[in-house]
């Protein structure tokens, strides 16, 4: 990110990643839902472009950098247009489509530097590497609030994440084990 970006994203920190630290290892877990699904879907997605951004070769880095612009674009978009379609209040959204706004012209200007030279591997990895650590917050404190959003004006109530463990703690005993016993 240029200085400029750097300003920008301080003048949004009280607002969304009070504390950004460094991820390892970007990995899908029941713990990244929100429990929107077709966000979750992008979310899982997300993680495997960006994963294979992290990961990438000389040869392989400019393919990886266009699979992640395309993801963003489409995934953000998405967000806009559910933000749009139920109403989602301007004083949130604002500050999330500048995240997302952000972001992307990171992404932007890393692609057309490496499409022409400019930059190496390393500033592709470096660039992995901050959206890895941008995300969790983002997806907890932005992209969660959008989620029970949604799922609040659709389906009338909270949001319901049904994680793998949540699921088999509450399932109910087995009837004919239960006489068996
Ligand atoms: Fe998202
Ligand atoms: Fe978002």
């Amino acid at each position: 990110m240029n200085a400029q970006q750097t300003n920008h994203n301080d003048h949004h920190a009280h607002h969304a990643q009070r504390k950004t630290k460094r991820v390892e290892k970007l990995e899908w877990s029941d713990a990244l839902l929100l429990g929107h699904g077709p966000m979750d879907d992008e979310h899982r997605e997300f993680v495997q472009v960006v994963t294979a951004l992290r990961n990438s070769t000389a040869h392989t880095a400019l393919a990886a950098l266009d699979a992640v612009e395309k993801h963003l674009i489409a995934h953000f978009d998405l967000e806009h247009a559910w933000m749009d379609k139920t109403g989602f209040p301007d004083v949130y959204s604002k500050c999330h489509r500048d995240q997302h706004d952000e972001v992307l012209g990171s992404v932007f200007q890393v692609h057309q530097l490496a499409a022409i030279g400019q930059i190496g591997l390393g500033a592709v990895h470096r660039l992995a590497q901050s959206l890895m650590d941008w995300f969790p917050g983002h997806a907890d404190y932005m992209d969660s609030s959008l989620s029970a959003w949604i799922n609040g004006k659709t389906h009338g109530g909270q949001a319901v994440v049904l994680r793998r463990n949540l699921v088999h703690e509450d399932r109910v005993p087995d009837e004919s084990q239960a006489e068996a016993a």
